[in-house]
């Protein structure tokens, strides 16, 4: 990959003496910025006055067409100033992983002495010091030190510039190789760490470099301190390893090898209680911490996923370009990858983006239950399904359908497969944080508890024979009752897991914006559909998905077929809690007056708990003596 190596520095800093110097070494072409001034900047610097920042816009813009322009046939080397973020952001504007930054460090006194030593040199006190008074500090610019020789100084930038991998990935699992290749496809140069354990993972990192011609350029490792030192400063180390305590194993290996501004991100399904306390863990040894979801499975990680990432916003400016190029890109073309919050709510949302995963997953399952009762087999539910892509299109309606093709043999393979749900814990935790946070997310719990029932087969053989099973009527509905009961039930998950993100995001004072992460989840991952992406307008006005006009209608229109769809199911002995659930949700969302006056009686009976009157709007509370 050519790249752009942009030498920065205030004036006087020696930057056209070592680009030059690196260019003969490089042999690639220079370029001095300040040849390329227009002549109105000419006339304003010969006047002795300085640029503004309107001045600059339409130089740099040139400097980043130069490099853009260079960069197609080769790398090259632009030297200039600088000074400011935004400066920077618009030299590297369309080639930020293509633009490698040095930054040539002195103290006022150092470079005030060099300058004036200089033969017919002078540069007022002022100027400089106005010129210290402007830099920004790059947080991402190999930093090196004048007071090195030049030659050293190239040294060093060879070394650092061109044979250290841009990005680390720790964990060659699945999602950690696909990654790795995703990066390098993208033109990253990586180091790649698996750990080596005796006769059960030896080679992994090597074995599987020598699989990919992407990885040719890769860097491979089973030593910690070797991968650490391959990459450049400050590092950037992507986790892969399993979620939990393996992580902070991890992260007390990585320390002692590690330098304080060092980025580690985390892209497991962590929890997000433990991606704060890591975050401010590391804080105390100056280390950042991005705690980041990502999802897509196997095939998103390679070709595009959908990635969250939260915690330390000036390290994720570092990451962006990593992350934002191996995202999957939305219908606009812009990344599924944003900076989300805080803390731990990249964590937060990937969860309960798993919490409604596992109700989509539930209702998939429900209600091509409900069509094989209706007499359909496997490939008819296929075709039913298919169907339904023109108003209900996700991808998980798309492998569903799917899986209904599949046959082994003569037989259909999902009708061999054992009925027991797996998880591995994120639906749990959703449950878990709305129970904490006080919110109603019913169709996920439903959708987890129904997994959990799966789970006692033995038992519900048992059971089964206890019970008889009543067919009280025939089952009195259509296909498309059927799909609209679905489309409904869609919508109220959809509305409590995004209720979730909301009272979180309010809780913690995380301030997340439910539009992007509607538009980070229409592609990329395991719950993109058509309806995330009516979602990205929706939340842009309301952070109620109910209170939108649309979306109400669609529920008016959808209630009439869950209703009958549930009650047909319940006659006929037929589980379908998550489908059950919605409707119950919405009825009791709905409710003017609920039962929870008994309730409160109860509470005040028993415990002398109190309660509060409708006719006093104080909020004063009350206590009765029963008896
Ligand atoms: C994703 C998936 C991914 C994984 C789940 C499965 O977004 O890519 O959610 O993270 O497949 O962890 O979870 P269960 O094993 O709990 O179903």
């Amino acid at each position: 990959m050519n790249n752009v190596i942009f030498i920065i520095g205030v004036s006087g800093c020696g930057k056209s003496t070592i680009g030059k110097m690196l260019s003969k070494n490089l042999n690639i072409p220079f370029f001095d910025g300040d040849d390329f001034h227009p002549e109105s900047n000419v006339l304003k610097m010969s006047s002795g006055q300085a640029l503004n920042d309107n001045d600059r816009q339409g130089w740099l813009e040139t400097l980043n067409t130069l490099a853009k322009n260079q960069i197609v046939n080769n790398s090259c080397i632009i030297v200039c100033s600088a000074l400011k973020q935004k400066y920077r952001d618009i030299l590297s504007r369309d080639i930020h992983k293509e633009t490698k930054w040095v930054h040539l460090v002195g103290s006022f006194e150092q470079i005030f002495k060099r300058v004036n030593a200089r033969p017919n040199h002078f540069m007022p006190t002022k100027l400089l010091k106005s010129q210290f008074d402007t830099l920004e500090q790059p947080k991402d610019a190999l930093q090196i030190d004048i007071s090195l020789s030049p030659i050293n100084i190239i040294k060093t930038i060879n070394k650092e510039l061109m044979t250290t991998s841009q990005f680390g990935l720790f964990g060659l699992g699945v999602m950690g190789k696909s990654l790795c290749r995703n990066l390098a496809n993208n033109g990253f140069k990586i180091s790649m760490f698996n750990r080596h354990v005796e006769g059960v993972e030896e080679d992994v990192a090597k074995n599987f470099k020598a699989q990919y011609s992407e990885l040719s350029q890769a860097e491979a490792f089973d030593d910690i301190s070797a991968f650490v030192n391959s990459l450049q400063q400050p590092r950037r180390i992507m986790l892969m390893v399993n979620a939990g305590k393996t992580i902070d194993y991890v992260i007390e290996d990585l320390l002692p090898h590690l330098s304080e501004n060092d980025i580690l991100i985390d892209g497991g399904n962590s929890n997000y209680t433990k991606t704060k306390e890591r975050c401010d863990y590391l804080k105390t040894k100056h280390i950042h911490f991005i705690g980041t979801g990502v999802s897509g499975g196997e095939e998103g990680a390679l070709k595009g996923p959908s990635i969250m990432p939260s915690g330390d916003q000036e390290a994720y400016n570092n990451v962006k370009v990593f992350l934002e190029t191996i995202s999957a890109k939305d219908n606009n073309g812009l990344p599924c990858c944003t900076y989300v919050g805080p803390e731990g709510s990249g964590h937060f949302i990937k969860m309960v983006h798993n919490g409604v995963e596992y109700v989509e997953m539930q209702l998939l399952a429900e209600v091509s239950t409900i069509l094989k009762i209706l007499g359909q087999n496997p490939d008819e539910i296929a075709n039913t399904l298919d169907s339904w892509k023109s108003t209900a299109s996700s991808y998980l309606l798309e492998i569903t359908t799917a899986i209904f093709q599949k046959k082994e043999g003569d037989n259909w393979l999902v009708n061999k497969i054992l009925d027991k749900a797996g998880n591995k814990g994120t639906g749990n935790w959703t449950t878990i944080a709305s129970a904490q946070l006080g919110v109603p997310s019913t169709l996920i719990a439903s959708a987890l508890f129904s997994r959990y029932v799966s789970f006692y087969k033995e038992e519900r053989v048992q059971l089964h024979d206890n019970f008889k099973t009543i067919i009280t009527s025939e089952m009195n509905i259509t296909t498309n009752d059927v799909l609209e009961a679905y489309q409904f039930a869609r919508i109220i998950n959809h509305y409590q897991g995004f209720k979730l993100i909301a009272e979180a995001s309010n809780k913690f004072a995380w301030n997340l914006n439910l539009s992007e992460i509607a538009r980070i989840w229409t592609n990329g991952c395991i719950i993109r559909s058509t309806l995330m992406e009516d979602l990205v307008e929706v939340f842009k006005h309301t952070s109620n998905m109910l209170t939108n006009k649309a979306l109400i209608e669609q529920v008016n229109q959808y209630k009439p077929a869950v209703k009958k769809v549930v009650s047909q199911c319940i006659l006929n002995d037929l589980t379908t809690p998550a489908l059950s659930e919605a409707i119950q949700f919405l009825n009791g969302i709905t409710t003017t007056y609920a039962s929870a006056n008994v309730i409160q009686a109860q509470r005040d009976y028993f415990g002398a708990h109190t309660y509060q009157r409708l006719d006093d709007q104080s909020g004063k509370s009350y206590h009765t003596n029963w008896n």
